[in-house]
C-alpha cells in the first residue's frame, strides 16, 4: 500500500494509499509490518555497529539473533515456552542467550520490537551480550506524548510565523493543506515521521495526541481525519496509536454544519451532546480502528468547558466519556485549571475543583464520580512545569479516579532550545517523592497504590522538523529519558544518561564520564540560577525564557511578583497554616513537613514560606547570603560545563561539537542575566550587600 518515491528534496516522501481491502490495524497487517520494522532495525543497527552486512535468514546459523513471538516463529517456540511469556504482558519482552545465539521474544510483535531495541541498546552501550536472561515489562500501560504542534515548539527549522522553506512551520507533522508545502502534506508520509516513530518506539512510547491542547476543531473534520488515518497507518507498525485534543464546544463549530449544536445543547448528559461526540468518534474509528480517544483542556486558560453551561468537570468528562465508551475509547481530562474565583492561592485551585468529585458518594454506594474510561491528567507540580515544584497534591488523594501524570519534555521553562538541562533527575525526584499516605508518586501513577488497572504517563514533547528532532542535541536526552522512565519509573536518571551518552556521543570512558557528569548537575544548576530555594515562576511573560521578577501580568496569578512576595521582611509565598494553607491539601505528615520552615526541604522553601532575610540556613549562612550563593553556583556550573565541553573536542564530530559549544556559551550569558537581574532586584528589598565570598557578580 506504500510506494516509496525519491524526492529531490532533503526528505524522502512516501505516497500513502489507504489499503481499503484490509482494515488498517488488522492483526495480519500489524504483524507483518511490526516484525519487518524489527528486522530493519536489526539489519541497520547490527550492520552499522559491526560495520558489515548482516544476512537475514529463516533458519538460523550459530550466533543468530532470532526475533518474534511463539506464533510467528517455530524457532522462538523451541526456546521460549508459553509459561516463560506468561508474566511479561502485552508489551513486555524476553531476551535470552541460547545455544544458537540470542532469542528476542514477546507475546506480541510490539513486544518483540521493544526487545529488539533493547538488544541493540546493549550492543550500542557495550554491555555484555552473552548469558542474557532479561525479562522486561513496562510498569505503566499508556506511555504517551502530547504534541502541542507549533506552541512551545523549540525544535523546528522554520519557527511558527516565519513562513520558511516550503511554507512549513517547523512542526514535525504537516497538516496544512495549502501553501508551497502542499505536496508534502499528509496523507503524504515524510521520512522524518518514520524517524520520529522509531525514536519513540525505541523507548516504548505507545501513543501520541497529535495536536495542541488549546485545540482546533479542524482535527475532527473529515479532511483532517483522512490525514490522521495516514499518519496512524505510518506509526502503527511501531506500536504508536493516535489521539486528538478536542475543544469542548466543538459541536457548535460551524465547520461541522449542518451537524452543529446550539449552546443549549452542550449539556453533557443530553442525548444531542453525546450522540454528536459519538458520531465524531465513529468517524475517527472507521478511519483509525485503534484510535485512543480524546485529550481535553476545558475551563482552563479561556478554553470552553462544562462550567460555562452550569456543569462541573465531572459532568463534562463523563459526558464525553459516555459518548465514546461504546467504542472502547478513553478521555484524558486535564486538571490544569486556576479559576481565580476558587481561591486566592492559584496552587489550591485544581484540588478544590476536582477533589470532591473523586470523593463523592455514588448511588451504588461506591465513591468517585469520574467514569472508568476517564483519566485525570495532572501536571507533576501544582503550578506549571517549573524547574522544581513540590508534587501536585492530587497524587495519592484521588483514590477513586484514574490519574495520569503529565511531564513536560519540551523545555518551556527549562531553557528551551538554548540550555543544556537534563530533566530525568527532576522526573525521578517527582516519581520517587513519598506522598506520606499513598506510597510514592510512581506507585500512584503505576496503579499499585489504588489498584487501578489502566495507567498512563504523558510527556509534552514537541518534536520539530529539525534534523535532530528536538533542537538542542541534549534535548534528545530528555525524550529518551522520558520514554525510559515511562517504561520503568524506578530507573536511575544517571544510568539513563550513561546509556544515552554511549548511544549518542561515544563509548570512550572520558567523554562518557564527563558528559554524564555535566548532564547530572545541569538541572540543579538551572534551578539555582533561575529560581533557587523554591522561589517560583520568575519568568518574563513574552517568552517564558528570561527573568523579570518585577513584572505584573494582567492576571496577577501569572505575575512573578505574585509568587515572590518580595518585601523588607523576606521572600516567598506563605502556604503554611499561617498563610494560604495550601499545605493542608497534602497528606497530614507531608503537610506538617512542608508547613514548618525548619523541616521543609530548603530547595522547596519559598513555595511554602515567606523566608526572613536573616533566617539561618543549614549551611550556616543566613538566607540572603545563601540565596546569592545559589545563583552564583548555578552560573559557575554553566561556566564549568562550557569549559569542560571544550576538553571533549577530540572525541566529538566537528559539527555537533561546535553546535553544542555555541549553545553552552549562550547559556552562560543567559544564566548570568538570570542571576544579575534577580539578585539586583531582591537587593532592593533585602537592603543587604552582596556577600563578598560570592565573587564578583558581573
Ligand atoms: C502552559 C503553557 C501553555 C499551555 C498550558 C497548558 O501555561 O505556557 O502553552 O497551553 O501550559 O498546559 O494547558
Amino acid at each position: 500500500s506504500t510506494i516509496v518515491v525519491e524526492n529531490s528534496d532533503r526528505e524522502k516522501v512516501h505516497r500513502h494509499t489507504p489499503n481499503l481491502s484490509m482494515a488498517p490495524g488488522s492483526a495480519e497487517n500489524l504483524m507483518e509490518s511490526t516484525l519487518a520494522a524489527a528486522r530493519n532495525e536489526l539489519t541497520r543497527g547490527l550492520g552499522g555497529l559491526l560495520d558489515k552486512a548482516v544476512p537475514v535468514e529463516t533458519s538460523p546459523r550459530d550466533g543468530a539473533v532470532i526475533v518474534g513471538t511463539r506464533d510467528s516463529s517455530p524457532i522462538v517456540s523451541r526456546y521460549i515456552s508459553a509459561r516463560d511469556l506468561a508474566s511479561i504482558g502485552k508489551d513486555g519482552y524476553l531476551i535470552r542467550s541460547v545455544s544458537q545465539g540470542t532469542v528476542i521474544a514477546g507475546n506480541t510483535d510490539i513486544g518483540a520490537l521493544y526487545g529488539t531495541f533493547a538488544f541493540l541498546r546493549l550492543l550500542q552501550t557495550h554491555k555484555p551480550i552473552t548469558g542474557l536472561a532479561i525479562a522486561e515489562t513496562p510498569k505503566i500501560k499508556r506511555r504517551h506524548l502530547n504534541y502541542w504542534e507549533t506552541e512551545r515548539l523549540y525544535a523546528g527549522n522554520n519557527p511558527a510565523g516565519t513562513g520558511g522553506l516550503n511554507g512549513e512551520n517547523g512542526a514535525i507533522f504537516n497538516f496544512a493543506a495549502t501553501g508551497a508545502s502542499a505536496g508534502k502534506n499528509l496523507p503524504v508520509i515524510l521520512d522524518r515521521y518514520i524517524v520520529a516513530a522509531r525514536a519513540m518506539a525505541s523507548v516504548g512510547i505507545n501513543g501520541i495526541t497529535i495536536n495542541n491542547v488549546n485545540a482546533n476543531a479542524a482535527y475532527l473534520t473529515p479532511a483532517y481525519i483522512e490525514q490522521e488515518a495516514a499518519l496512524a497507518d505510518a506509526l502503527r507498525p511501531y506500536g504508536i496509536k493516535l489521539a486528538v485534543s478536542i475543544n469542548y464546544a466543538s459541536p457548535t463549530d460551524a465547520r461541522f454544519a449542518p451537524d452543529t449544536l446550539t449552546n443549549q445543547q452542550l449539556n453533557p448528559y443530553g442525548a444531542a451532546f453525546q450522540s454528536w461526540w459519538n458520531r465524531r468518534a465513529r468517524q475517527l474509528q472507521a478511519a483509525i480502528p485503534d484510535f485512543i480517544g480524546f485529550t481535553v483542556k476545558a475551563n482552563s486558560e479561556g478554553q470552553p468547558g462544562p462550567q460555562d453551561f452550569g456543569y462541573d468537570h465531572g459532568d463534562g468528562a463523563n459526558g464525553v466519556a459516555a459518548a465514546v465508551a461504546p467504542l472502547g475509547m478513553t478521555i484524558f481530562w486535564r486538571t490544569f485549571v486556576y479559576n481565580a474565583n476558587v481561591d486566592n492561592d492559584r496552587l489550591k485551585r485544581p484540588y478544590l475543583e476536582f477533589g470532591h468529585i473523586d470523593d463523592e458518594l455514588q448511588p451504588d454506594g461506591t465513591r468517585g464520580r469520574f467514569a472508568g474510561n476517564v483519566f485525570l491528567q495532572t501536571k507533576n507540580g501544582p503550578l506549571d512545569f517549573q524547574a522544581r515544584e513540590p508534587i501536585h497534591p492530587m497524587f495519592g488523594r484521588m483514590e477513586n479516579t484514574n490519574q495520569a501524570i503529565e511531564l513536560q519534555v519540551t523545555q518551556e521553562y527549562t531553557g528551551q532550545s538554548t540550555m543544556l538541562s537534563y530533566l530525568a533527575p527532576m522526573w525521578e525526584e517527582v516519581l520517587k517523592t513519598d506522598t506520606h499516605g499513598a506510597g510514592l508518586v510512581g506507585n500512584v501513577v503505576d496503579g499499585t497504590t489504588h489498584g487501578q488497572s489502566d495507567t498512563a504517563i504523558v510527556g509534552v514533547a514537541n518534536l520539530g522538523n529539525a534534523d535532530n528532532l528536538t533542537g538542542h542535541h541534549f534535548s534528545q536526552a530528555n525524550l529518551f529519558a522520558f520514554g525510559r522512565q515511562a517504561w520503568n519509573w524506578t530507573l536511575d536518571a544517571e544510568d539513563i544518561a550513561d546509556d544515552w551518552v554511549r548511544m549518542t556521543w561515544s563509548n570512550n570512558r572520558q567523554p562518557v564520564h564527563t558528559i554524564v557528569k555535566m548532564m547530572m548537575g545541569s538541572r540543579e544548576a538551572l534551578v539555582n540560577y533561575q529560581t533557587p530555594l523554591g522561589v517560583a515562576h520568575q519568568f518574563r511573560s513574552s517568552d517564558h525564557y528570561g527573568p523579570n521578577p518585577a513584572q505584573w501580568f494582567i492576571k496577577d496569578d501569572w505575575s512573578p511578583v505574585y509568587y515572590n512576595k518580595a518585601d523588607s521582611a523576606g521572600l516567598g509565598y506563605d502556604r503554611s497554616a499561617t498563610g494560604s494553607n495550601f499545605v493542608a491539601q497534602y497528606f497530614p505528615a507531608l503537610a506538617t513537613k512542608y508547613g514548618n520552615i525548619d523541616t521543609v526541604p530548603e530547595n522547596l522553601m519559598m513555595w511554602f514560606h515567606h523566608v526572613p532575610w536573616n533566617h539561618r540556613m543549614r549551611s550556616g549562612r543566613i538566607f540572603w547570603d545563601e540565596l546569592v550563593y545559589r545563583y552564583q553556583m548555578g552560573v559557575q556550573y554553566v561556566t564549568w560545563m562550557r569549559q569542560t565541553w571544550d576538553t571533549l573536542r577530540p572525541f566529538i564530530d566537528t559539527r555537533r561539537f561546535s553546535e553544542v559549544a555555541a549553545k553552552l556559551s549562550a547559556q552562560e550569558t543567559d544564566a548570568a542575566d538570570w542571576r544579575d537581574t534577580s539578585v539586583n532586584y531582591w537587593k532592593e528589598f533585602s537592603g543587604r550587600q552582596i556577600p563578598v565570598d560570592n565573587g564578583p557578580l558581573s
